[in-house]
């Protein structure tokens, strides 16, 4: 596999001939850089230059002025073919040749390097494996017979066919309904963790923005780059009024999906075995803030919480005391699901469990809301000073 290169716009402007009377254009003074291997995503609202950005690395669109590198090369400096070579390139309609089957699709790039036929299709065979088709079902189809889906995976393989160090993708899913589309972007994702490639990722949908992105730039219209950070950097600190609306009013919420329990300090419960010694077990349970006590089987694994109020003051515990449950969480789960499961709780703390089912510790609701108040991260710019 190759390696991914950066790819880097240096004060990139496009104004388009006609387009106003000199007031502002599709791109305007543009600077970014993403590093190689990762996933950056603009995003923002119709006509605010996003196509024309992603136009301008692979040359379709010629910049005004300001240049782009990749790696270290200007791409105006390189021949044209070779520079598209290196591109992979994916939009909404997909655009496969519909009088070529699937392989032929997926090898058009090879066909173009001037590999032989045996070559082709076992780079064809490979690629559609790696985007989910079995070769044996999809390679001597033609696009007509595919669903919308399968024809986006068959542009995914297509793009990636010379193996190219950076990849465009122009609202690629935005033409499929939304259970496909989910199950695309996962895939996208998962193709990602194996091949690192440079995207650069267009949508104007700030979920899939959130969820694609490694790094999310925000366009404003007239080309304008709003902010460039992280998801959770945009979502905490929005650098601006448009920033904020444009993530939107559930932007808490929105970073809460991002977050894991692993990011929570998480509090040790009072917990017994079944067999100790019910006065003891009452003793310390008292003695914590939160007094339900949390009887574990000796592999510690829960059976259920004890109420203050059915602690035995002697003999020893069993099983037929714990009377209520909650939540099990995994160091993995998402601070919104832990939430959305505390919602419905029994007792207002979720249960950390580990590989083998065994308790870590406890998480509440408002060690979620206090997570949300001090995890921010620094604001450059202050502006969320006093937000407490
Ligand atoms: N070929 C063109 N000629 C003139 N104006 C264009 C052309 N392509 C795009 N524009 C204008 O440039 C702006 C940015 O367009 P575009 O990059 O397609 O935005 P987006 O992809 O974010 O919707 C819009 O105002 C659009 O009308
Ligand atoms: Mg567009």
């Amino acid at each position: 596999m190759s390696t991914a290169e950066r790819v880097v716009f240096e004060h990139v402007t496009k104004r388009y001939a006609g387009t106003g009377a000199g007031n502002s254009g599709a791109v305007e003074d543009l600077s970014l850089e993403i590093p190689a291997g990762k996933v950056c995503v603009l995003v923002g609202p119709s006509g605010c230059g996003k196509t024309t950005s992603l136009k301008m690395v692979n040359r379709l669109i010629e910049p005004t002025s300001g240049r782009i590198l990749i790696g270290d090369t200007d791409v105006a400096k390189q021949d044209v073919i070779e520079l598209r070579r290196g591109i992979g390139y994916v939009i909404q309609q997909v655009g496969l040749f519909p009088h070529q089957t699937v392989g032929e699709n997926v090898a058009t790039v090879p066909r173009l390097l001037g590999w032989d036929e045996s070559r082709r299709r076992a780079r064809a065979q490979e690629l559609l494996e790696l985007v989910g088709l079995d070769p044996a079902t999809y390679a001597d189809r033609y696009p007509a017979a595919l669903s919308g889906g399968e024809r986006q995976r068959v542009g995914v393989a297509r793009a990636l066919a010379a193996d190219p160090p950076v990849l465009l993708m122009d609202e690629p899913f935005g033409a499929v309904d939304p259970i496909v589309r989910e199950r695309l972007q996962n895939e996208l994702l998962d193709l990602q963790e194996r091949l690192a490639k440079t995207i650069l990722f267009v949508t104007h949908d700030i979920d899939e923005a959130i969820k694609m992105g490694d790094l999310v730039a925000v366009l404003q219209v007239g080309g304008h780059l709003a902010q460039f950070g992280t998801p959770d950097e945009i979502l905490a600190n929005p650098a601006s009024d448009f920033v904020a609306r444009f993530v939107g009013a559930d932007r808490g919420l929105k970073r809460l999906a991002l977050a894991r329990v692993d990011a929570l300090q998480l509090m040790p419960p009072v917990t017994a075995t079944t067999g100790d010694d019910a006065a003891e077990a009452h003793r310390r349970a008292l003695a914590d803030p939160f007094p339900y006590l949390l009887l574990l089987d000796p592999m510690r694994r829960p059976i259920g919480w004890i109420a203050p109020r059915d602690l035995p003051a002697g003999g020893v515990l069993d099983e037929s005391l714990a009377t209520a449950m909650s939540p099990f969480l995994r160091r993995r789960t998402t601070l919104k699901d832990a939430l959305a499961m505390l919602v419905e709780a029994e007792v207002q703390a979720g249960i950390v469990v580990d590989g083998r089912g065994a308790a870590i510790g406890l998480v509440t609701a408002e060690m979620i809301f206090e997570w949300a108040r001090e995890s921010r991260p620094p604001d450059p710019a202050g502006a969320a000073q006093g937000a407490r």
